[in-house]
């Protein structure tokens, strides 16, 4: 991060370094010190502890305005992917900007309706394993469409809908058999994967989807994976759903929805993100120009593109150790609250709550406390020098950060707040032992 901190040029940035200032008429300046907006973090960690998730409510509202504007050409929802961040606070600051939401379990429904029942009408069920409790409990709130994965799961669904008399409106979830550049854990659109249908057995499938009445077929859904920056993919799974639903309609189906899942990718390493808009741009157009002409309203699922960026964890040095010719940072998070690079060898930026200077650096791997090889967030990275106590901050967690979190180690999952303008609220509590031990029998 340059010394402005203001690297991520071209979009807002959540965390940047200001001037910090001593002495009466602030004399004498103290250096810089990261900031989540107008606050401080050293102040948020000396207040709400350590390890400690930060939000920016401002980031995270401008970028779903930018996203909402790439696809103005065309009616669209943008249903938000719970499972990137699921905190309640989250989802209520998207459904005051009229966010829809994608839901993958029947938790994740009830958060959405507990945010507020009426967001039913715009949220989407994905998931290949819908159980029938699931399915109940969103055909009685009302949702807007099932993404269904399987001939057996339309069965179930059909089975469902008609034992409560509702109807569900339902889109296939086809699996377009398009190669994504991405980490194979989460490239989810090739034929070996579990996801969606093949597409080639589609029109077979939605032939079926006519018979149950209270079924009705009203759109085609894919999601190709995630993390995915090359929009390429996007555009050549787009056009394979624009052909299907060209040839569902000359069957006969009304198909009114595409549903174009999420999977944009965000900067995690490139230092000038300048080209963000480009990006963004780029990733529309990818999806907008084959679905020219074809009238149907568009559905999508970002995730990680709006919460990724607009959080960060911070965590404070515990110990400095070197073993034969490795030098150690311990800290006091750990992969049980940021798995991401354990589980992925996911990339995130590291940086020092407070810049020191002259500023030394050292090459050196960042590991929690929990008793495995595994628990690392970087391995040889380039560091200032750091001293036991100092608070450093680990960039883009604000998707699939806290969401991944558990108790692994019996630790206790960190604090969430989000900063909000003038105000930080605390958005989650840190959980107590109690909270941990509480569901467990005492023989
Ligand atoms: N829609 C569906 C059907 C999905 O399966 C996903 C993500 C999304 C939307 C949102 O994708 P996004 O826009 O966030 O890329 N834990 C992994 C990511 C798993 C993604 C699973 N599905 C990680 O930390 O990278």
């Amino acid at each position: 991060m340059s010394r402005t901190g203001n690297r991520r040029r071209g979009r807002p940035p959540a965390f940047s370094y200001r001037e910090t200032w001593k002495g009466l008429l602030r004399r004498q300046s103290t250096g810089l010190a990261l900031c989540c907006d107008q606050f401080l973090l050293e102040l948020l960690a000396k207040r709400f502890g350590t390890p400690l998730y930060v939000y920016s409510a401002s980031t995270i509202r401008s970028r779903m305005i930018a996203f909402d504007r790439a696809f103005r050409k065309i009616p669209h929802t943008i249903c938000y992917s719970v499972k990137a961040n699921s905190n309640l606070s989250i989802l209520r600051l998207l459904a005051n900007m009229g966010c829809g939401f994608d839901v993958v379990s029947g938790g994740e429904l009830e958060r959405v309706l507990r945010t507020d029942r009426r967001l039913a009408k715009n949220t989407v069920f994905s998931g290949v394993g819908k159980t029938a409790d699931e399915m109940q409990a969103a055909l009685r709130a009302g949702i807007l469409l099932f993404n269904v994965e399987s001939e057996s799961e339309l069965s179930a669904l059909a089975e469902c809908a008609e034992r409560s008399k509702q109807t569900a409106r339902v889109a296939l979830r086809v699996n377009p058999d398009v190669p994504a550049n991405t980490h194979p854990y989460i490239s989810t659109g090739m034929q070996r994967h579990k996801f969606g249908i093949p597409i080639s057995e589609a029109r077979t499938l939605y032939a079926r989807g006519f018979g149950p009445r209270y079924l009705k077929i009203s759109g085609v859904s894919v999601h190709i994976g995630s993390q995915i920056i090359d929009v390429k993919p996007f555009a050549a799974a787009m056009e394979r759903v624009t052909e299907l639903v060209r040839e569902l309609r000359a069957d006969g189906h009304k198909i009114d929805y595409v549903d174009a899942g999420g999977g944009l990718g965000i900067a995690y390493e490139e230092r000038d993100v300048s080209k963000f808009s480009e990006h963004l741009a780029g990733y529309a157009e990818a999806l907008l120009r084959p679905l020219r002409g074809l009238k149907v309203h568009l559905l999508l699922e970002p995730g990680r593109f709006i919460v990724g960026p607009a959080g960060a964890l911070l965590t404070r040095v515990l110990y400095r150790k070197a073993n034969g010719g490795s030098r150690f940072v311990v800290v006091d998070a750990a992969m049980n609250d940021l798995v991401r690079p354990s589980l992925y060898r996911a990339y995130h930026e590291i940086v020092p709550v407070r810049l020191a200077s002259p500023a030394g650096t050292q090459i050196v791997d960042v590991v929690g406390p929990v008793c495995e090889t595994g628990d690392f967030f970087a391995h040889d990275r380039e560091l200032p020098l750091l001293q036991e106590g100092d608070l450093l901050a680990l960039l883009d967690v604000g998707a699939y950060g806290m969401a991944l979190a558990s108790n692994y180690n019996t630790r206790l999952r960190p604090a969430e707040v989000l900063v909000d303008g003038k105000s930080v609220k605390v958005i989650r509590r840190r959980e107590t032992m109690e909270d941990v031990l509480r569901p467990e029998a005492r023989f």
